[in-house]
């Protein structure tokens, strides 16, 4: 098996640079890593680059609550974004910032290069406005009653009750969500990209291989509604980059964003002196260049990019690969089911190899939706992984060590077997570069079922203890460890860890493909040690425990320093439903550390009479001992809520931006506990 040597850079789509990793994310960095170290065992140079997206307005106005320069925010996130994705093993070959030198230039040379090609045109348009904060208002920043169902706190562009979809012009009672002003409507000249200029092009492009047939199918639709120029400006305040010559207007976010996978594979180019960047940009590059993104933002990928890029004289990408949502449970997920779960919290609690395979075995190269089922990834990784796997390497190991001085065989037992597992290389390698993974783990458990099968049928355990049969038990032995080494060969790109502690056990260099057909044979291997654990149901209820937790302790921290020094005042609501809020005064008898809590205290309150216990995310601003003895106010009719640590019974009320910022409340002397609140 040989394959011409390939060049290929894979990307996947820039994360915001104003929020966690989240298992929902972490399907397509799985996927991607999967795929390039997959080229990489082939042979192939395989470059995997990617970056934090860290412009726009979300990110400018969470710095403004944070009370930080943009820039701090950017550079703390991409710590913990280069950290949690290091945890699940993402073996990035280079993580950049579109806030970056590389990406301000190719960005201005991709604008200048178009604009003097004529496909860039100015237009006056007419947009919310908001006079108090002075600044426009992107849709999400506008909230209103929804036109079509009456549904309040609706979103700019969508109505979360009906579904309905309108512009932000037809909500009813808008509001600012950064003030809570009433926006005005207001005009200023915007710098668009003739999208329709490259028509021709992008119907032929889409058409030639680059996409998922349900992607080009979608795309025909799209051009079938009309190419509209797309509005590539925005006016300060706003993070981002300057257009140049215009003070005062920027880049729109998404138009850096893709620019960033050049950014950062130019930054990669510097830090290794061995690259050629434009052998992979230029615009007569033959490498390989591909995008991994979700389903969401294909407009951006198959339409924009490619047209950008052609405009300006860069390669266009070989294809673009979209694959859909991730849900928990059949459903959505949920912050209260605590199935929101972060990377960080996930590794708190499991081996991220477990997701690792547990994706693999759902991903195939088209666009559904894919399903984690918590009961299904127990009982799988514990089946297949465990069970079948590792298992291999267990029950042989102990005699090579044991018996001949952890010296595997000069022959294999079974030749035709090891054959048969090294010719199904070829299929398995096929399902990978498909990006049929799932197809790619059905085979090699086919095959772990057969390698098991034969030790089962060889009975190394009877054979060991019959006389003279030291060469065949050696034999046995010596064919399961080589079974093993195929399989966990085959699963190396989607098993890193457990791959190299294999290969320690067996005193290999890292693994390729090809070296997988040919048997390790009269060599000393180590000391088994066990590879890899169960899952137990235990872990993954704790990282839904703590997935809620999570949500307890952020939600204490609504942040802003707007004029209302907090959130806009939020919807007008009727007396009867501010009556049916039972807050009562409190005294708080003991205050104490919950042990493995980062965030909460456990809180014993008097409420005249009555007792409650009651969680407060309020560690970063208290001490215990300085909240024993004192007054404040609950929420007594809150229902209770079962949280990791214990069953929390109400809620404290605190103001604040939250982190040491955050000011329970207290009654004026003469209160006592237990009197309502009104
Ligand atoms: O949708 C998102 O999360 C964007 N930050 C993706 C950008 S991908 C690329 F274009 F940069
Ligand atoms: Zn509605």
């Amino acid at each position: 098996m040989t394959t011409a040597h390939r060049k290929i850079l894979v990307t996947s789509a820039l994360p915001y640079a104003n929020g966690p990793i989240h298992i929902g994310h972490l399907v397509e960095y799985i996927q991607t890593d999967i795929w390039a170290r997959f080229q990489k065992m082939r042979g192939h140079a395989c470059w995997y680059v990617c970056a934090d997206d860290a412009h726009g307005t979300p990110i400018m106005l969470r710095a403004r609550q944070e009370g930080i320069e943009p820039e701090e925010l950017i550079a703390r996130v991409h710590q913990e974004h280069t950290a949690d994705f290091a945890g699940f093993h993402i073996g990035f070959d280079n993580y950049h910032s579109t806030h970056s030198e590389e990406n301000r230039h190719f960005a201005i040379t991709i604008y200048e290069r178009n604009r003097d090609a004529g496909h860039i045109v100015k237009r006056t348009i007419t947009q919310a406005y908001d006079p108090v904060e002075e600044m426009f208002l992107p849709d999400r920043f506008i909230k209103g009653e929804c036109p079509k169902c009456g549904a309040p706190d609706q979103y700019g562009d969508n109505c979360e009750v009906c579904g309905a979809s309108y512009s932000p012009a037809e909500l009813k009672n808008p509001r600012s969500a950064v003030s809570g002003a009433v926006p005005v409507q207001k005009a200023s000249e915007h710098y668009f990209f003739k999208l329709a200029d490259f028509e021709p092009m992008l119907r032929e492009w889409t058409r030639a291989g680059h996409l998922q047939p349900e992607v080009t199918h979608k795309l025909d639709e799209w051009f079938e509604a009309g190419l509209q120029a797309w509005d590539i400006s925005r006016d300060a305040p706003y993070f981002g980059f300057e257009i140049p010559d215009h003070p005062g207007k920027y880049f729109y976010v998404w138009l850096d964003a893709p620019i960033g996978y050049m950014a950062s594979f130019r930054n990669l180019c510097d830090r290794r002196g061995d690259l050629d960047f434009d052998e992979y940009w230029g615009p007569d590059a033959d490498t390989e260049l591909y995008h991994f993104i979700g389903k969401d933002i294909i407009y951006f990928h198959a339409l924009f990019w490619p047209a950008m890029l052609h405009g300006a004289g860069f390669r266009t990408p070989s294809a673009v690969w979209a694959h859909g949502f991730l849900t928990v449970d059949g459903q959505k997920m949920s912050k209260s089911r605590g199935t929101f779960i972060k990377a960080r919290t996930y590794l708190d609690h499991l081996n991220p190899e477990y997701l690792r395979y547990y994706f693999a075995a759902k991903l195939g190269s088209g666009v559904e939706d894919i399903d984690l089922n918590l009961e299904d990834f127990a009982q799988r990784v514990n089946a297949d992984l465990v069970g079948k796997v590792v298992n291999i390497a267990s029950r042989c190991a102990g005699f090579i060590h044991k018996r001949f001085g952890s010296r595997l065989a000069p022959a294999l037992a079974e030749p035709a077997l090891f054959e048969a597992f090294a010719a199904a290389g070829d299929t398995i390698a096929d399902h990978y570069e498909q990006r049929e993974f799932s197809h790619a783990v059905r085979a090699i458990m086919a095959l772990a079922d057969r390698a098991n099968q034969y030790i089962d049928e060889a009975k190394p355990w009877v054979i060991a203890k019959e006389e003279g049969k030291e060469e065949e038990l050696q034999a046995i032995c010596s064919m399961g460890i080589n079974l093993f080494r195929v399989l966990i060969g085959y699963l190396r790109p989607i098993l890193p860890a457990t791959a190299a502690a294999s290969e320690t056990f067996l005193q290999v260099p890292p693994l390729t493909w090809e070296a997988l057909a040919s048997p390790l044979l009269d060599h000393e291997i180590r000391k088994f040690k066990p590879l890899m654990t169960r899952v137990d149901s235990k872990q993954i209820e704790a990282m839904l425990e703590a997935s809620k937790e999570d949500l307890a302790a952020a939600a204490p921290a609504p942040r802003s320093t707007g004029p209302l020094a907090g959130d806009p005042i939020a919807e007008t609501i009727e007396y009867a439903d501010f009556a049916k809020v039972d807050l009562r005064i409190a005294r708080i008898v003991r205050a104490e550390h919950v042990e493995g809590a980062d965030k909460l205290l456990r809180l014993t309150l008097d409420l005249g009479g009555e007792t409650r216990n009651v969680f407060a995310g309020i560690k970063s601003a208290y001490a215990p001992e300085d909240l024993e003895g004192r007054l404040t106010v609950m929420v007594a009719n809150l229902a209770p809520r079962k949280m990791r640590f214990g069953v929390s019974e109400g809620m404290v009320l605190a103001a604040g931006p939250g982190g040491e910022e955050l000011y329970l409340l207290s009654p004026d002397a003469g209160a006592r506990p237990g009197m309502r609140v009104k």
